[in-house]
């Protein structure tokens, strides 16, 4: 029986058993099974912390048989496990792995799992708790909860099992479309056995921003409008569409990166600290920093946010086309592949601090990190010198790649003048640590089996980050707003991006 240590739920070092169950992965042919959801499974099964009787049914359009589903599960691992597969392990896994073909709207299917799901238990001798996970696309979402519920999947057997609904992100397209989401998932599930995942969340560079702050003494006394002059939070990507054009053309970098994972590392870098980490309590602390942003006015989106879309370029040493080119993109689309904002969080600790957000596809590299830029120095003993201002200290949180943490201060170049310099004090997850960090969806899964929602996003927060994104869209929309400014793909992002600092006396980093 595998054991799973995660210090982030009922206090530090807490250790929790998975318990044994059956995993159903709807739309188990797409890409995010392949890529993601098996190579993790994989990477639990190896490191111990699946139940041994954890049972998988794949459940998709198309007409597969078992033998056909776990060769498929062989291949997608042996390409995309972080680790190299370990014949026994992975055989082991699939022995205990079948595939259901149907439509995800036709109830006979549905029958047809639920006797499946019981002759599985009764083989395994495992208990009946059962964990449901949406990797379709967004529209079956609706539809496959309430086909669930018709056949009464949705309640735990009795017995102090469970029934839990893992569902993908995107949560709608807007605000309106997210809480009708919420109400077509909660007509059939409560909130407490849905599990909404956000994968930023899984990643162990994020969980330990919340380490970083409430575990050490040192930094929180400064984390406040006292002693930061702003925030900056970076998310850039390199790649571009990777084959999702029909997808991104609809979504953007608002609802693709900026709703959910920009939101996210914002709630935690901003949140109080919570009275412990029991899932709900750091959950409400998040929320209240979304809260406390004001949503925007149309002057403040049309000041306050840029939108840009790449024009052709080089990346990485490749040239590439431009979005408009980009196949199932439209030829006249207005669909941002950029967005920079700044934001106010109107709190106690927060006020006058901005908070700037970027994000985009094809910039100059794959890089994303949380700067904290401090303030300067009150008094300017140094002036009399003749030198260039003295930089302020940065704390740079580097979610990816090269995770780690560095600190940025001044020293006195050695030798006869008083010259300053900015040199780093760095933490490397690499050098720090041996082997490589779970990929965020091992954790994840690991935490919808053992019921953890500490890193899933609950209703109210997920609502909360559509109600300030609502605003951006609503102008966007309007035919008056101004187009998304160009960029060449492989820069740093368009013009109005970089003057926007500008006008605050800033720039972005140059990462
Ligand atoms: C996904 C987006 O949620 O996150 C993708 O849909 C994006 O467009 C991806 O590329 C980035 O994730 P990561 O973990 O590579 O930073």
């Amino acid at each position: 029986m595998g054991i799973a240590t995660n210090p982030l739920r009922a206090g530090m070092g807490a250790v929790r058993r998975a318990e044994p169950a059956t995993l159903v992965i709807f739309g188990a042919g797409g890409d995010l099974t392949r890529r993601k959801l098996l190579p993790a499974l994989y990477n639990l099964s190896c490191d111990g912390l699946l139940p041994p009787n954890l049972s998988v049914v794949g459940f998709s359009r198309g007409d597969q048989s078992d033998e056909a589903f776990r060769r498929d599960m062989r291949q997608a691992v042996q390409q995309f496990s972080r680790r190299p597969p370990d014949r026994d392990v992975l055989e082991r896994l699939l022995s205990r792995t079948g595939f259901i073909g149907a439509d995800f709207d036709d109830p006979a299917a549905y029958r047809q799992l639920s006797q499946r799901l019981e002759a599985i238990e009764q083989e395994a001798g495992a208990g009946k708790n059962r964990l449901f996970y949406l990797a379709t696309p967004p529209f079956a979402y609706p539809v496959i909860a309430k086909r669930l519920g018709e056949a009464g999947l949705n309640s735990p057997p009795a017995g102090g099992h469970f029934a839990r609904l893992v569902v993908e992100k995107p949560f709608g397209r807007d605000r309106a479309s997210a809480v009708a989401l919420n109400q077509d998932l909660h007509q059939v599930f409560a909130e407490d056995q849905i599990f909404r995942l956000d994968h930023y969340l899984g990643k162990e560079t994020v969980q330990n921003i919340l380490v970083f702050r409430f575990a050490n003494g040192i930094f929180e006394p400064l984390w406040n409008r006292q002693y930061v002059d702003h925030v900056q939070i970076t998310v850039a990507e390199s790649i571009g569409l990777e084959g999702r054009g029909g997808y991104y053309d609809r979504a953007g970098a608002i609802r693709d990166m900026m709703q959910n994972h920009l939101m996210q590392l914002l709630s935690l870098v901003a949140m109080e600290p919570p009275v412990s980490f029991e899932g709900n309590a750091v959950r409400d602390e998040k929320v209240k920093v979304l809260r406390a942003i004001h949503p925007f006015t149309p002057k403040q989106v049309a000041r306050d946010v840029v939108r840009g879309q790449y024009a052709a370029g080089v990346v990485d040493g490749q040239p590439v086309r431009g979005y408009r080119e980009e196949p199932d993109v439209a030829a006249d689309t207005m669909t941002e592949t950029f967005v920079a904002a700044k934001l106010a969080v109107d709190n106690w600790r927060w006020g006058g601090v901005p908070f700037y957000l970027r994000t985009g596809k094809h910039l100059a590299k794959r890089v994303s990190e949380i700067a904290i830029q401090f303030r300067r120095v009150p008094h300017r003993f140094f002036q009399s010198l003749d030198m260039p201002e003295i930089e302020p200290n940065v704390l740079a949180i580097r979610i990816q790649p090269d995770e780690g943490i560095s600190l940025k201060f001044g020293t006195k170049v050695p030798g006869p003048a008083v010259r300053i310099r900015g040199v780093h004090m760095d933490f490397q997850y690499g050098s720090a640590f041996e082997g490589a960090s779970p990929e965020a969806y091992e954790r994840l899964l690991l935490d919808c089996l053992t019921g953890d929602a500490t890193l899933f996003a609950r209703v109210d927060e997920v609502e909360s980050a559509w109600k300030l994104i609502n605003p951006i869209l609503e102008e966007w929309s309007d035919g008056s707003a101004d187009p998304p400014a160009p960029y060449e793909a492989g820069s740093w992002g368009p013009e109005p991006a970089m003057a926007m600092l500008e006008r605050d006396h800033r720039r972005w980093r140059r990462l």
